[in-house]
């Protein structure tokens, strides 16, 4: 145990990002009317390269034209690998309105990436004079990423939120597979048995290992940790159960890649009426432990302790900060 308390991350609702392509600024209104906590409004992969300059253009624009609302606005930026992303911080940072919160930086593989944007943004943001500090989310969706999520998650106090990026992680993994999240074909064990019998196969979840790491270095440096896309968004019940297990692990949110995809976030990262309840209790029994001097207590036949109060009042925080926030 460490002395060093664990910091808390920025206190606003990140249950679902939803994004859309900057060069389709039809959608944007639309964007900003759904229930989604966060807007990424891409200039990334959803962009084709000769699409770039005006899909910037019309993003600076909506900052100025479309009312956000209380929506937490982000852009994603291109890859520090490519031609376009300088432009696209200097043109946002110069010229995009105060409405825009976070610039989101895909493929960061170490700290010196983030350093290098921040370097950027902050003259720019001196030279413009602007008042408004912008913040960052990162994506986290290559081996450099996975392997220096340490250095990455201290490289820059304007770090709100890391998501997990299955597709781009896949690819530079060299993994076999070619769908955006979920159970992957052949990603099984098989149960003990003789060969040949019938024996039964337990699908597991390729993605468990880094997005474990990543919510573990997003909660000891007090980030945000959010689940990535599921691409198959004909699939509720699958989105439902990969947004449950990552709740489950710690993530707070989750992106939608098309809009049915919003309500489910929603309805996975609001703690249900169940767990709150169960919370509560804990949280009330405990107190009365406390008042009576014990550190343990016994809630419908199951132990509690100071520690299923720190559980419960992760839980209770949540939804306390979610409907604050409605
Ligand atoms: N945000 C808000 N509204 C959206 C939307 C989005 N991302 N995508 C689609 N819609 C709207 C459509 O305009 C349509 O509205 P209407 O009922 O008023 O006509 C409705 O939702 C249904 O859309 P649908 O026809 O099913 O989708 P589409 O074929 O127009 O677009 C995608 C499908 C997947 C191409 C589109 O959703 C998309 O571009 N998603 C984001 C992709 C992205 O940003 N990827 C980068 C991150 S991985
Ligand atoms: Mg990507």
């Amino acid at each position: 145990m460490s002395f060093l308390i664990q910091p808390a991350p920025v206190a606003r609702p990140n249950r679902c990002q939803l994004f859309g392509p900057g060069s389709r600024p039809a959608l944007f209104p639309k964007m900003a009317a759904s229930a989604a906590d966060v807007v990424n409004l891409d200039l990334e992969d959803s962009v084709a390269p000769n699409d770039k300059d005006t899909a910037r253009e019309a993003i600076i624009d909506a900052t100025h034209s479309i009312d956000w609302n209380d929506k937490t606005v982000s852009v994603r930026i291109n890859g520090l690998d490519t031609p376009y992303w300088y432009r696209d911080v200097v043109d946002l940072l110069e010229r995009a309105s105060d409405r825009l919160d976070l610039i989101m930086i895909p493929k960061v593989g170490n700290a010196k990436d983030l350093y290098a944007v921040d370097a950027l943004v902050t003259a720019i943001e001196r030279a413009k004079g602007r008042k408004k500090p912008i913040g960052f989310e990162i994506i986290i969706e290559t081996a450099a990423g996975a392997q220096n999520l340490d250095e990455i998650a201290q490289a820059t106090p304007r770090l709100q939120a890391m998501s997990f990026g299955v597709a781009d992680y896949a690819a530079s993994m060299g993994m076999q597979v070619t769908g955006i999240g979920g159970t992957q074909a052949g990603y099984d064990m098989l149960a003990d048995g003789e060969p040949g019998s019938e024996r039964a196969l337990y699908p597991a979840d390729p993605w468990h290992y880094p997005i474990v790491k990543m919510v573990a270095a997003c909660r000891e440096h007090g980030i945000l940790p959010v689940d990535g896309p599921f691409g198959d968004f004909s699939d509720p019940d699958a989105f439902r159960a990969q947004a449950r297990r990552s709740a489950i692990l710690g993530c707070v949110g989750k992106w939608a890649i098309h809009p049915s995809q919003i309500a489910l976030a929603n309805e996975v990262f609001t703690p249900s009426a169940d767990i709150v309840a169960r919370a509560r209790a804990i949280l009330t029994a405990m107190a009365e432990a406390e008042a009576a001097g014990q550190g343990a207590a016994v809630l419908d036949g199951k132990l509690i302790d100071i520690a299923s109060a720190r559980q419960a009042k992760v839980v209770v925080d949540q939804i306390e900060l979610i409907e604050g926030s409605a």
